[in-house]
Parts: C-alpha cells; sequence; structure tokens
C-alpha cells in the first residue's frame, strides 16, 4: 500500500505525526466524536469547556478523574510502539492532541502535547503547577493559595500554549513527511498542521479508518487503525535505510 509513496519516504529525512484520539482508542481509550461517545449521558464537548467548569467544577473535574483512571491504567498499543521505534531509523516528532502521554510511555522521546497533559494540574489562580496519577480525595481539588485546581489541558474557548504551539508550526513547515493518525482534524488550530506541511511539499499519508475533512488533499490515505499500519510503516523504514 507504501509502493506509490516508497521514493519519498526513502529521501526523507523529518518525519512528524500529527495524533489524535484515534491513536489511543486501540488502547482502550474511548474517541471524542465517535460511538459511545457519551459520559453519564453527558456530551465531552460541552464537558471539555471553561465555562462548564465554572458552572459545575466537580462534575467535569468527576469526568477528568474517570478518565485519568482509564489513562494511567492503560497500556501504549502497537501504533505508539512502531512510533518510538521509528527514531532508530528517522527524526521524528508527534505533535499530539492526546493528553494521555501514552507516546513518551511507548518511548517517543520528541512529543509536542498541543492540548496539555491530563496528569498535570494548575492552580486556576497562582502559578501553582505539579504531576498527580493518583485520584483527590475531594473534589474540585483546591490549591495551597485558597482557589481551585484544574488539570492543565487545553479547553474549547481556550488558546494553546503559546511556545508548544510555536514550535509545533515550525516543524510541520519543515518535515518531509507528514503522518496523519486517528484525529478527525476538527478541531482548530491542530488541524491547519497539514496545511504547513502541504506549503512545504511534505508528503502526507493519513490513516484513519474514516473519511476526514482534509482526506482529499492527502497524497496517501490508508483507511485502517493505527495499530495495524504504522508498525508496517516502521519496518518499511527499517529496510529502506
Ligand atoms: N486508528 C485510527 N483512527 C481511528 C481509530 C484507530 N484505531 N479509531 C478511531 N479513529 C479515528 C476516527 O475515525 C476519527 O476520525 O480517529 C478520529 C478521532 O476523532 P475525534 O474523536 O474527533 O478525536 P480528535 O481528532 O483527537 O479530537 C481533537 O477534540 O475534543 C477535543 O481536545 C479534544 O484533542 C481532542 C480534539
Amino acid at each position: 500500500m507504501f509502493e506509490p509513496v516508497l521514493d519519498k519516504l526513502k529521501e526523507a529525512r523529518k518525519i512528524v505525526f500529527v495524533t489524535g484520539a484515534g491513536m489511543s482508542q486501540e488502547s482502550g481509550i474511548p474517541t471524542f466524536r465517535g460511538k459511545n461517545g457519551l459520559w453519564r449521558n453527558y456530551d465531552p464537548m460541552k464537558i471539555a469547556t471553561i465555562d462548564a467548569f465554572y458552572e459545575n467544577p466537580k462534575l467535569v473535574w468527576e469526568w477528568y478523574e474517570d478518565r485519568r483512571r482509564n489513562i494511567v491504567a492503560a497500556q501504549p498499543n502497537p501504533g505508539h510502539n512502531a512510533i518510538a521505534k521509528l527514531e532508530r531509523y528517522k527524526e521524528v516528532v508527534v505533535l499530539t492532541q492526546n493528553i494521555d502521554g501514552l507516546h513518551q510511555r511507548a518511548g517517543s522521546t520528541k512529543v509536542l502535547e498541543l492540548h496539555g497533559s491530563i496528569i498535570r494540574i494548575k492552580c486556576t489562580v497562582c502559578s501553582f503547577q505539579d504531576y498527580v496519577v493518583s485520584s483527590f480525595d475531594v473534589l474540585p481539588p483546591i490549591c495551597k493559595c485558597g482557589k481551585i485546581l484544574r488539570p492543565d489541558v487545553v479547553w474549547f474557548g481556550e488558546p494553546l500554549p503559546q511556545d508548544v504551539w510555536t514550535e509545533a508550526i515550525a516543524y510541520a513547515n519543515s518535515c518531509d513527511v507528514m503522518i496523519i493518525a486517528g484525529t478527525s482534524l476538527l478541531v482548530s488550530p491542530a488541524n491547519t498542521l497539514p496545511l504547513y506541511a502541504k506549503q512545504n511539499n511534505a508528503l502526507l499519508i493519513e490513516i484513519n479508518p474514516e473519511d476526514t475533512m482534509m482526506s482529499v488533499d492527502m497524497n496517501l490515505t490508508i483507511r485502517e487503525t493505527c495499530s495495524n499500519i504504522i508498525p508496517k510503516l516502521t519496518e518499511i523504514f527499517s529496510k529502506l535505510n
């Protein structure tokens, strides 16, 4: 299936992955817009907002605690592992919308978390920040300064961390191959990253069982899951080297 692009793969020096919830779906972490997307009959799209948090911080925290428990117990899948292994053969950067840390746990060394991390918390007011994998006894948890703590993630209506985003654009602008895996590309600004790569004449490959809005812009679309295909891709690179 990679036959038409083998020459480009061979020449490539810098490979950038843009990953989304579909990347971790085979680790047992539900996607946002897929089937069974509801949590206690709530739409996650309505919970992951700054307004929802200030309206009902306890409810939003309960959702994050459920997700955090699931994520901490999950393991990287063959897709994550294959991306980490690819570093043996190429310069690899992962630009992920996922907050689960599974790329890092698989061993990827250059991961930019565009939407933050579920195991990091921060104060809504002061500069306190910490890493926490255990559950909180009382929700919402309170900072030493007396204000509410929150997960250090990017909610709808919030900007991406500026330094991370600037670096992500620089990688997208300068890569030879961009592999867009497991994302619906419905959320801005992450969904503009393929456009930066395209401007640089990078080869664009999409791995997703379903069509996305940008499938027509891809050089190659593979209608398969991440854990089925990415190990094959890494295998190809190992032989091209
Ligand atoms: N392998 C590859 N792709 C998959 C798999 C899989 N095993 N399973 C599902 N997919 C695809 C779906 O077809 C869908 O296109 O993954 C995509 C998941 O899309 P979303 O649920 O919209 O997730 P994502 O694109 O990461 O959402 C972006 O939205 O809610 C916010 O901040 C949240 O980071 C998230 C952002």
